[in-house]
C-alpha cells in the first residue's frame, strides 16, 4: 500500500475524476456508450442501496478510490460516503503489437472488437464473471453491524466497492462490445441476487451466506483467489478489451486476498496469545479456549475445509470440452501463460488429472486442452497455500501444536470428477454412510456456528478490536492504530 495521501497517475491516459464515471477510455468520444453507462448508473445506485451494505451508507469510510492505472501511484484515499464512491472505468495500458499468446490463433494480432464466430462464449464468459463481483458484495452485505474494528469495518467496505468497481469493469465490455444483448446482460446483473431462489446468482459458492467476519475472511482469502485465478486467466484473452480490464482488476484483488490473509492470521494470533495466557497448550481443549472468546484452531479448520472445499467447486469440470474451448479460441488462457515453456497449442499434449476409478483415486493423463480447468485449479491449490505457511507459523511461533491443512482435492466436492463420491480430508474414498456420520469432524456444526456467531459483537472504538481477532500490524496507509477509519453517524442506523 502507497504511504502517500494522495497520488495521481501521469504517464497514462489523464483520467478525469470530475466525470460523471472516471475512466480512462476515453468516454467522452463515444456518446452512445456514454450514454447507455449514465442509464444503467442510477440502477446500479438503487441496487447498491437495496442489496450492498445494510446501513453505514451516511457513514464517511477511509476509502481508496482508483483514479488512475500507473503502477507507481493510482489511488487516493480518502474519508467518503460509500455511495459517493466513484465507481470508474480503468483499463491497463493498451501494449502496441500485442498478439494472441496461445490456442489456435496464437501469433495473431489480439483483437480489439469481438470476433464473431466466438461472440456468444465470450458474452457467456463476461457475463459469469461480473455475475461473480456484485453477489459476493450481497453475501457481505449484514456484516457491517457486527464489524470486530472500525479497521476491518473499513476494509470490508472497501471490498465491497471494490467489488462493485469490477462489476462496473464487466458491464463496460458488454455495453460497449455487445451491443444490445450485452445491455441485457448488464441488466440481468443488477437483477439476480445470491441466494434467491427464483433468480439467483449464477455459481454455487456465490449463493452461500457470509454470515460471520470469519466466513468473511475465509471468503476473502480462498474465494477471492478463484477470482484472481479466473482473472490471471482472462488477463491472458486474446480479446484485448478483456486483458487490459483484468490486468487492472488485479491490481485491486491483492487487497482482498490480503484482508482474508490477515483476518485469519490475526484471528489465529488472538487464539494462540489467549491460550498461551490461560497456559493452555491442547489445542483440541475447545471447551477451555472458547471460554476465552477465541475461536478454536479446530474450528479453523472445519471452517476453511468448507471454504475451500466450496471454491474448488469454481473451477468447474476438471475434464471440461468448454474449458478447451476457450482455451483453443484464444479466449482464456492458463495462469501465467506466458511464463509456461511449452508450444501454448497443446494439440499433443498431456496434463494428469487426478480422478475416481473402479473405487479408487487415480491420477491419469488426459489430453491437456480437456484438463484446462484441472490445471487451473491445481495452480489455485498451490497459491492457496503460501498463507495457510504463514497461519502456521504463527501457532508454532507460539508454541502449540497444530496445523491447518488443505484438505484433499476430492473432499466434499459437488462439481467435477469427484462430485458423488465421498472423501475424507486425507484423500480416502469412504461409503456416503461413513462420511454422513463423520461429517461433523470436518466440517463446522450448527453448535460451531452458533458459538462463533456468540462472539459476533460489533466494537466500533477507534484502536479497539473485539477479543477473538488481534490489532493488525500496520494501519491502512499507514495511518495510526487509534485512526477513525469510519465515522459512524446516528443516521446510519447502525448505533443501536
Ligand atoms: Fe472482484
Ligand atoms: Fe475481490
Amino acid at each position: 500500500m502507497s504511504d502517500t495521501e494522495a497520488i495521481h497517475s501521469s504517464a497514462f491516459v489523464e483520467v478525469n475524476y470530475d466525470d460523471k464515471i472516471p475512466n480512462n477510455v476515453n468516454l467522452n468520444s463515444d456518446k452512445q456508450l456514454q450514454r447507455a453507462l449514465e442509464e444503467w448508473q442510477p440502477q446500479y445506485l438503487d441496487w447498491w442501496q437495496e442489496a450492498g451494505p445494510n446501513c453505514f451508507q451516511d457513514a464517511d469510510v477511509y476509502l481508496r478510490t482508483a483514479v488512475g492505472v500507473d503502477p507507481k501511484g493510482w489511488a487516493v484515499f480518502d474519508h467518503v460516503k460509500m455511495p459517493e464512491y466513484r465507481w470508474g472505468i480503468l483499463l491497463a495500458p493498451k501494449e502496441e503489437g500485442r498478439t494472441i499468446p496461445f490456442g489456435r490463433h496464437k501469433g495473431e494480432p489480439a483483437w480489439q472488437e469481438v470476433p464473431g464466430e466466438y461472440r456468444a462464449i465470450l458474452r457467456r464468459m463476461i457475463v459469469v464473471q461480473g455475475d461473480t463481483e456484485p453477489a459476493s458484495v450481497e453475501q457481505q452485505r449484514f456484516l457491517g453491524k457486527t464489524a470486530p474494528s472500525l479497521y476491518d469495518l473499513r476494509n470490508l467496505f472497501q471490498v465491497n466497492d471494490e467489488e462493485g468497481r469490477h462489476l462496473w469493469a464487466m458491464v463496460y465490455l458488454l455495453v460497449k462490445y455487445f451491443g444490445r444483448d450485452g445491455r441485457d446482460e448488464a441488466q440481468a446483473l443488477l437483477e439476480r441476487r445470491s441466494a434467491d431462489q427464483d433468480n439467483p446468482r449464477i455459481l454455487g459458492a456465490f449463493n452461500e451466506r457470509t454470515p460471520d467476519w470469519l466466513s468473511f475472511f475465509m471468503f476473502t482469502y480462498f474465494t477471492d483467489r478463484d477470482g484472481k485465478m479466473q482473472l490471471a486467466a482472462l488477463a491472458q484473452s486474446g480479446f484485448d478489451p478483456l486483458s487490459r480490464t483484468c490486468r487492472f482488476m488485479l491490481t485491486e484483488e491483492a487487497h482482498h486476498l490480503f484482508v482474508g490473509e490477515t483476518g485469519v492470521g490475526r484471528t489465529i494470533e488472538a487464539t494462540v496469545n489467549a491460550m498461551n495466557a490461560a497456559g493452555i497448550k491442547d489445542p483440541y481443549d475447545v471447551e477451555a479456549i472458547r471460554k476465552l472468546g477465541v475461536i478454536d484452531l479446530p474450528t479453523l479448520q472445519r471452517k476453511a475445509n468448507f471454504h475451500m472445499s466450496v471454491t474448488r467447486d469454481l473451477f468447474g469440470s476438471e475434464i471440461s470440452s468448454n474449458g478447451a474451448e476457450l482455451f483453443s479460441a484464444g479466449l482464456k488462457g492458463r495462469f501465467e501463460e506466458t511464463r509456461i515453456e511449452d508450444d501454448h497449442v497443446l494439440a499433443d499434449a498431456t496434463y494428469p488429472v487426478m480422478r475416481v476409478k473402479n473405487g479408487e483415486i487415480v491420477t491419469e493423463d488426459v489430453p491437456a486442452l480437456s484438463a484446462i480447468n484441472s490445471r487451473l485449479l491445481d495452480d489455485y491449490i498451490k497459491d492457496c497455500q503460501g498463507g495457510i505457511d504463514r497461519w502456521n507459523r504463527t501457532i508454532a511461533k507460539a508454541g502449540i501444536d497444530f496445523q491447518i491443512k488443505q484438505p484433499h482435492k476430492g473432499f466434499h466436492r459437488k462439481i467435477g470428477e469427484f462430485a458423488g463420491h465421498h472423501i475424507t480430508p486425507e484423500g480416502e474414498l469412504i461409503s456416503a454412510e461413513e462420511f454422513e456420520a463423520r461429517k461433523n469432524e470436518w466440517l463446522c456444526t450448527e453448535a460451531d456456528h452458533d458459538f462463533i456467531n456468540s462472539l459476533m459483537k460489533a466494537c466500533y472504538e477507534p484502536g479497539q478490536y473485539a477479543s477473538w481477532i488481534a490489532a493488525p500490524r500496520v494501519g491502512i496507509n499507514n495511518k495510526p492504530g487509534d485512526f477513525e477509519y469510519v465515522k459512524i453517524y446516528e443516521s446510519d442506523g447502525s448505533a443501536a
